[in-house]
């Protein structure tokens, strides 16, 4: 028997593409996982008759990690967000997604070292939309106490055991005063057990436009599902674009590992993604699973394959596909004797 079972969900769209490079890049390492593998999304529906068939979610719960794959939401209508539901129905509360400049990565800013720290199962994100009268609609955003202190606490704990000096809550309590007045007050409380970390608030309108003046004073960003959802992609782009966007999933008993990018339909199918942020949420899944030796050897054979310059997908300027990228990762690990 292994000593890790994975459930991998490859996905939508890019995902099936960019999750092929990061598992061959893991399986690379000699890392004894055995992948086990379940259709998610809009590739699960001709088979599973479902987006998030429960065999996904028992797989899931038994393996307690996941790696996966973007998946499609339709805009408008359609069926709802596989995300969504996974994170609900996992208890998957933290959105865990660290922001840092790649060494070989052209961005906008140097120095950025932040992360944002998302709740994942509530705020408007809940869904819940109703048509009072025909041109009339209400959308109503859920905010509670026990799920604001719970991620409260992630991102303070976080910052703690990691040494990061500052706490930013991110909010729009002038207008929303009693759902993100509650998180706020929950955010406060928790603060106050932290004295070591400073603790600040900032609206989120200020916020984005703090993030692109000067994101170097940021630190770990502590926010709703919504606001966090947008800041994510705001903070990709500030090192480099969502190629380079790793991300986790965390609850009380699983993690699930993904990028922060959508499914892309612009370009899928043609081999053409960046699938670093894929890898790189695989480095994050090997640390979930204590395999710190092959976390470091993963993450160093990308940065010497990005130091190199040679093989860069579209956004990066180059002409490399998807599995150009594979292979020279692979390469690196290859080359690379374990224990250097
Ligand atoms: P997106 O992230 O898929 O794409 C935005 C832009 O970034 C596109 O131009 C795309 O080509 C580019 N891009 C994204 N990832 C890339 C990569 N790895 N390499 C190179 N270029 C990349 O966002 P969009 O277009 O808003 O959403 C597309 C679909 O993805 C929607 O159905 C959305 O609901 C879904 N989505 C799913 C997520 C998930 O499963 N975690 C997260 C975000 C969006």
């Amino acid at each position: 028997m292994s000593k890790h079972v994975v459930t991998l969900l490859p996905g939508d769209g890019i995902g099936p593409e960019v999750v092929a490079v990061t598992v061959r890049a893991i399986d690379a390492l000699d890392v004894d996982i055995t992948w086990e593998e379940g259709l998610i999304g809009e590739s699960a529906m001709p088979v599973h008759g479902t987006t998030l068939p429960p065999e996904v979610l028992d797989s899931i719960r038994r393996n307690g990690c996941a790696l996966k794959g973007p998946t499609t939401t339709p805009v408008g209508g359609g069926h709802v967000s596989v995300n969504v539901g996974l994170r609900r129905a996992l208890s998957l509360f933290a959105n865990f997604r660290p922001i840092r400049n790649i060494p070989g990565v052209d961005a906008r800013y140097e120095n950025v070292d932040l992360f944002v720290v998302r709740e994942n199962t509530e705020g408007l994100y809940r869904g819940i939309e109703h048509v009072i009268v025909p041109g009339v609609v209400e959308s109503l955003k859920v905010i509670t106490a026990e799920a604001s202190t719970r991620i409260s606490r992630f991102a303070f704990e976080f910052a703690r055991n990691r040494q990061r000096r500052k706490v930013t809550a991110v909010h729009k309590a002038n207008i929303m005063k009693l759902s993100d007045g509650l998180f706020l007050d929950c955010s406060r409380a928790i603060a106050k057990e932290y004295p070591e970390i400073e603790y600040e608030e900032l609206i989120v309108d200020n916020m984005c436009m703090q993030l692109v003046m000067d994101p170097t004073r940021f630190d770990v960003l502590l926010s709703e599902n919504l606001y966090g959802d947008i800041l994510s992609d705001l903070c990709a782009g500030l090192v480099g674009g969502l190629g380079f966007a790793p991300g986790a999933n965390h609850g009380e008993k699983v993690g699930l590992y993904e990028p922060v990018h959508g499914s892309a339909p612009d370009i899928a199918g043609k081999n053409l993604a960046n699938p670093i942020a894929s890898v790189l949420s695989g480095v994050m899944m090997l640390r979930h699973l204590k395999e710190h030796d092959a976390a470091d050897r993963l993450k160093e054979a990308v940065f010497r394959h990005l130091a190199k310059a040679q093989v860069r997908t579209r956004d990066m300027g180059g002409t490399a596909t998807t599995t150009d990228v594979g292979d020279s990762i692979v390469r690196e690990i290859e080359s690379a004797p374990v224990g250097t």
